[in-house]
């Protein structure tokens, strides 16, 4: 079976909501790591039986001797996928050189909309679509290659609706591109 690594930092529900529908059928979550030792998630992943690695950022001097460390975690279980779920930190190319076959999902319809609140930046414009994509990691933030994406119409709604509607599009995809990228069904990363 095909094995992947999990790195969150906060709420972790597409964290749960991946090892729900794909773990120990489809796949292996060979572990979770998260740098918030206070993480939501934490006790998500466990309640799932899957071992979460905390590496806490603030112990390293500079991001470079974090990401060293997230690194050398990753490197110890060889995993096939690296796939970030709300992991909110910026990776630096000690990251980006060392793990290629890493992937994040971004709430907007990137290139539109990268970085920070994203989903408030994105109800605030005058489009009247909104979506989700998965890509690559690079050393660009949110900038990597995209793999995927999906979106909806925008309605007459609130922001906690319109919020939770780009949530259920999360569900939706990431676990549909995860499995796609580790049967070959995409095409490679260029
Ligand atoms: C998601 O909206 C994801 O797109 C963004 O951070 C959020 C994480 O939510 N990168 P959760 O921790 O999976 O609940």
């Amino acid at each position: 079976m095909k094995r992947i690594v999990i790195l969150f930092s906060g709420n972790g529900t597409n964290l749960e909501n991946i090892a729900r529908k794909l773990h120990r059928k489809s796949l292996l979550i060979s572990k979770a790591i998260t740098n918030n030792p206070s993480a939501k998630g934490i006790e998500r992943a466990k309640r799932l039986g899957i071992e979460v690695e905390v590496i806490d950022h603030r112990n390293f001097a500079c991001r470079e001797e974090f990401d060293e460390a997230l690194v050398a975690s990753i490197k110890q279980v060889e995993p096939d996928l690296v796939v970030l779920a709300g992991f909110m930190r910026i990776l630096t190319p000690v990251f980006t050189d060392a793990i290629t076959n890493a992937i994040n999902i971004h709430p907007s319809i990137l290139p539109l909309f990268k970085g920070a609140k994203a989903i408030e930046r994105s109800y605030a414009s005058d489009m009247r679509v909104a979506g989700v994509t998965v890509h690559w990691v690079s050393n660009e933030l949110d900038g990597g290659q995209i793999i995927d994406q999906a979106c909806f119409h925008r309605e007459d709604e609130s922001l906690e609706e319109f919020e939770a509607r780009i949530h259920a599009l999360e569900y939706e995809l990431y676990p549909k591109v995860i499995e796609g990228l580790l049967q070959g069904k995409y095409p490679q990363k260029a």
